[in-house]
């Protein structure tokens, strides 16, 4: 079955029972606090808050949609079996028309009974503090089919929800197939407040999301998204000499390039035409590596604008306004692009600084500049390059070189700050104090608490972290107590240099948020046997926590929705 198939194939299910078949809505939101969009249910949030009426504007409290989503989260992980930028998914609706029976049902029917699949095992929320289990989910599954494997996780995985804003959550059910998770099936019953407090909605709703690249893989039996026809064809027509990897990122970004064009998206240095930019550029360098003359990629474009067209009638009709955005921005960039090379076809020998002083100014990536150098660049190495990422990293850190400039600071890393030595001693201890902190909360909260935010002055530590409700008293005393006792154990803090990859493999934390250099410094709290706490973190720290001081809670706080606060101080 052809995907065009498969998107006609779920809506008319669903059709058929009684759903609006709503199109897609653009990939550039209503709603201007988000870049992208990025789910089905974007656009029918306000029908889920209340705010708008299915009935009125729809005419049922049901509807499906195919709905073109982008998002930027993966963008560095494209070329791998699973990962892409823009990709399309399948969702039906209901804002208090059903509920879970028939949102199982549904799934149930459509996958196992209209595409003839086999359901590996399906999950359930399986509860955390304060908000229960879902056990009406799985009773469900059992009366659906007592032959299948109901398995059971927690908020990370089963619970769906804005984090750090309001709106509509609750929790989900996942089904697997071929060991891939195919469709998410999210069950709105609470609202979450800003200080992350949990309302029932006054009408639960249901949100589901299929993505087409993953259900056609299944269907097809392939091994993964780009062997399937969304896919293939793009992939074969360009040159076979660029590696498998490098052709996935190719089509995939020339996808992502054709809708965002067509939704009005235009390359710039600021928000989501940057990111647009960044998909050119890059598909850009690759013809300059390899060679690929510019005719390859508007024939690729051509096709994903007639393959997909016939679905996304807005790709027809903006189809001269892609092929020519496409060339201006190539235009634009082969200017860098030259004066970069010519600047590398000077050197007589190119090491891994100079490389680095290549891409910071003229964007020139390792690999074009390795290429393009050919025997003057024979020192040249990933190490090497990524080595000097990672000093002027440091570097622009702002750290601790800036004495006495700038702000009068002798350390502004962003996280910390001082003025003199006593401070510098004291937000140290405080620094030191924080990472026992963030241990202490994800032992008594559980390993859902997430940093989101730290800032320490002389005085205080301030700390922000992902957590749905207020602490209870007895949970502040039972943090402060646990970090006291690490301090009193005398823990040894060592720190040590390593890839970032290794560093995460570790299961040292890190701040999500925060874009990481390839190399990190990790400092570990307590013996290898014993460890207390483990962060990815710039520094610097006290040797052994027993320097820290008392530790004391001063205060507990909400600062948005889902994000708690902590001032503390250290005696
Ligand atoms: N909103 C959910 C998701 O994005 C289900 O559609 O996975």
């Amino acid at each position: 079955m052809s995907s065009n198939e498969l998107r006609k194939k779920f809506l008319e299910f669903f059709k058929k029972r009684e759903h609006a078949i709503v199109p897609s809505s653009s990939l550039m939101p209503d709603d201007p606090s988000v870049l992208l969009t990025t789910a089905g249910m974007q656009q029918f949030k306000k029908y889920y808050t209340g705010e708008a009426d299915a009935l009125q504007d729809f005419k049922s409290k049901n509807t499906a949609s195919v709905q073109k989503c982008f998002r930027t989260s993966d963008i560095d992980e494209v070329g791998d079996d699973t990962h892409l930028t823009f990709f399309e998914m399948l969702g039906n609706f209901s804002f208090g028309g059903y509920f879970k029976e028939e949102s199982i049902r549904f799934a149930h029917d459509f996958l196992v009974n209209n595409l003839n699949l086999k359901i590996d095992y399906v999950s359930v929320f399986k509860g955390t503090k304060g908000v229960p289990a879902d056990t009406e989910s799985e009773k469900i599954w059992k009366k659906v089919d007592p032959s299948i494997e109901v398995r059971k996780f927690g908020r990370e995985d089963n619970f769906w929800g804005p984090t750090g804003s309001e709106g509509p959550c609750g929790p989900t059910t996942e089904i697997y197939i071929n060991g891939t998770e195919i469709w998410n099936i999210v069950f709105n019953q609470y609202y979450s407040h800003p200080d992350g407090k949990l309302d029932p909605l006054k009408t639960p709703g249901v949100d589901t999301g299929m993505g087409l690249e993953r259900l056609s893989m299944v269907t097809r039996n392939v091994k993964n998204i780009f062997e399937t026809d969304l896919f293939r064809p793009l992939l074969n027509a360009l040159p076979e000499e660029i590696s498998e990897r490098n052709r996935r990122i190719i089509a995939d970004h020339l996808r992502g390039i054709a809708f965002l064009l067509a939704d009005g998206f235009r390359p710039s240095n600021k928000e989501a035409g940057y990111v647009l930019r960044r998909l050119i550029r890059r598909v850009l360098v690759y013809g300059e590596r390899y060679n690929i003359p510019p005719h390859v990629f508007e024939a690729l474009l051509h096709d994903v604008v007639h393959e997909y067209g016939k679905f996304y009638k807005e790709l027809m009709s903006t189809s001269d306004v892609i092929h020519t955005e496409f060339a201006l921005e190539r235009e634009k960039f082969s200017r860098t692009l030259a004066r970069g090379l010519k600047e590398l076809s000077k050197e007589s020998k190119i090491d891994s600084e100079k490389a680095f002083r290549l891409y910071e100014t003229f964007g020139l990536p390792y690999e074009i500049i390795k290429e393009f150098a050919g025997e003057r660049g024979r020192i040249l190495t990933r190490d090497g390059f990524d080595e000097e990422f990672r000093k002027h990293q440091e570097r622009s850190r702002a750290g601790l070189e800036k004495k006495f400039g700038g702000h009068g600071l002798l350390l502004d890393t962003g996280e910390l700050k001082a003025k003199d030595e006593a401070e510098l001693k004291k937000v140290t201890r405080l620094h030191t104090a924080t990472h026992l902190l963030q241990a202490a909360l994800r032992k008594v909260l559980g390993e859902e608490v997430k940093q989101m935010g730290s800032d320490i002055t002389a005085e205080r530590t301030r700390f922000d972290f992902s957590f749905p409700r207020k602490l209870t008293p007895d949970e502040i005393e039972k943090i402060e107590q646990l970090v006291n006792e690490a301090i009193s154990k005398q823990l040894k803090i060592s720190m040590e240099e390593m890839k970032f990859e290794d560093a995460q493999k570790s299961g040292a934390l890190h701040f999500f948020k925060q874009k990481y250099p390839p190399r990190v410094k990790v400092y570990t709290m307590g013996s290898k046997e014993e460890e207390f706490s483990k962060e990815i973190c710039g520094g610097p720290h006290v040797l052994n926590t027993d320097e820290v001081g008392k530790f004391v809670i001063l205060k507990e706080e909400a600062v948005a929705g889902g994000v708690r606060r902590i001032r503390a101080a250290v005696l």
